[in-house]
């Protein structure tokens, strides 16, 4: 296939071009902003490989992306680009708004016009937060920050596209997702990073939040079917295997890593923090997928990754993340 890939030099859409043109062989242009999360570094092991093009642009670009478009003549558009961390949305919702209304609606009209296919990614974050049981597709929409409140909107234009114009679109929400080429602001690499430099480990209030962890090659797979077999106007939920409390992840990785447990420390709560997610895949799996990485196994091969890739984490944790992390918990690094 032909694929236009928006996002795809971030931590998930890097790991779907990775797996479409190593081992499925489609042609992939991506399209991707550059924000601070990122980087065409993440897309280094196919920047040789036929097929691969690199298009810096911003999805809200009407004439920038038009003139991909036409250039490429992409079989569907796929749609990872977004803001995607919930402490920036709560300090700075404003970039969210931006990229998820105005850039989802931009791109549904590109497809439009053109007659495109368009996959969108999502977060099980629409649904907000679950004590109990699990979310399926038909749970409604309850999304608790300004990053899963504009995602739960960008979706629903997305199906309003269907609905109105017939326009071929799909979504796919995914659960938690870790792995190689995360940002570090995210849990699971900040804590793997903070455990090898022996800084602080700040744990959320009291740590005991759940989340529903997938590695982020089981996430690009699932999105992958529900691009060749999902049915147009549905949407597929794809959760991982374990369900973690904070706490838990943050012990492990201390194990992993050989730091201190002393470095753990309980800081000021989130506002608004969801407790739990959790994600039924029931639909997805039916159309022949099933998550393949187990959480013990999958987490302690990305500490090995952090640990071995420092030419790819070092300029980050020595430039705007150091600024970031100051604002955000009030200290340094170290
Ligand atoms: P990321 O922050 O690592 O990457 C986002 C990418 O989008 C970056 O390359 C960035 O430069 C690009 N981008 C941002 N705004 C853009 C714009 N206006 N125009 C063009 N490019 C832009 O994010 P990720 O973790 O890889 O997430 C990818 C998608 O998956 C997002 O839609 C996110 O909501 C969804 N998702 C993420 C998770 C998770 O745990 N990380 C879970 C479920 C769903
Ligand atoms: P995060 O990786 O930001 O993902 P999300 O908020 O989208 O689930 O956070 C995962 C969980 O870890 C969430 O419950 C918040 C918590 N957390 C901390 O306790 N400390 C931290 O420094 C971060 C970044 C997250």
């Amino acid at each position: 296939m032909k694929l236009l890939v928006c996002g795809g030099a971030g931590f998930i859409g890097s790991t779907f071009v990775r797996e479409r043109l190593l081992e499925r062989g489609d042609e992939v242009t991506v399209y991707d902003k550059l924000t601070y999360a990122g980087r065409e570094e993440n897309l280094s092991e196919v920047a040789d490989r036929d097929g691969f093009r690199f298009v810096k642009g911003a999805i809200e670009d009407a004439e920038a992306l038009a003139a991909v478009l036409d250039e490429q003549r992409p079989d569907a558009i796929l749609n990872f680009a977004a803001e995607t961390h919930v402490d920036r949305s709560i300090a700075e919702p404003d970039a969210f708004v931006k990229t998820h209304a105005l850039g989802t609606y931009v791109l549904l009209e590109a497809a439009r016009e053109r007659e495109l296919r368009y996959l969108h990614v999502s977060t099980d974050e629409v649904y907000g937060s679950i004590e109990e049981g699990t979310f399926t597709e038909h749970s409604p929409l309850a999304p608790s920050s300004p990053y899963s409140a504009t995602k739960a909107g960008a979706d629903l234009l997305v199906l309003s596209y269907f609905h109105t114009y017939g326009l071929p679109v799909t979504i796919c929400r995914g659960s938690n997702n870790y792995g190689p080429y995360q940002y570090p602001e995210k849990l699971i690499p900040l804590m793997i990073l903070n455990a090898l430099h022996g800084d602080g480990l700040p744990v959320y209030g009291d740590g005991m939040q759940v989340r529903n962890w997938i590695h982020a090659r089981d996430f690009a797979r699932a999105i992958g079917h529900v691009l060749e077999h999902g049915e147009v106007g549905e949407v597929y939920n794809a959760g991982g295997p374990d369900e973690e409390p904070n706490m838990r992840v943050v012990e492990r990785i201390v194990e992993l890593t050989g730091a201190s447990p002393s470095q753990i420390e309980h800081v000021t709560d989130r506002p608004g923090h969801d407790r739990r997610y959790s994600l039924s895949s029931e639909k997805v799996r039916a159309l022949g997928w099933e998550p393949e990485v187990r959480f013990e196994q999958g987490l302690a091969d990305t500490v090995a990754w952090y640990r071995d890739n420092e030419q790819w984490w070092a300029p980050i944790r020595s430039g705007e993340y150091r600024a970031y992390y100051e604002r955000q918990y009030g200290r340094a690094l170290g």
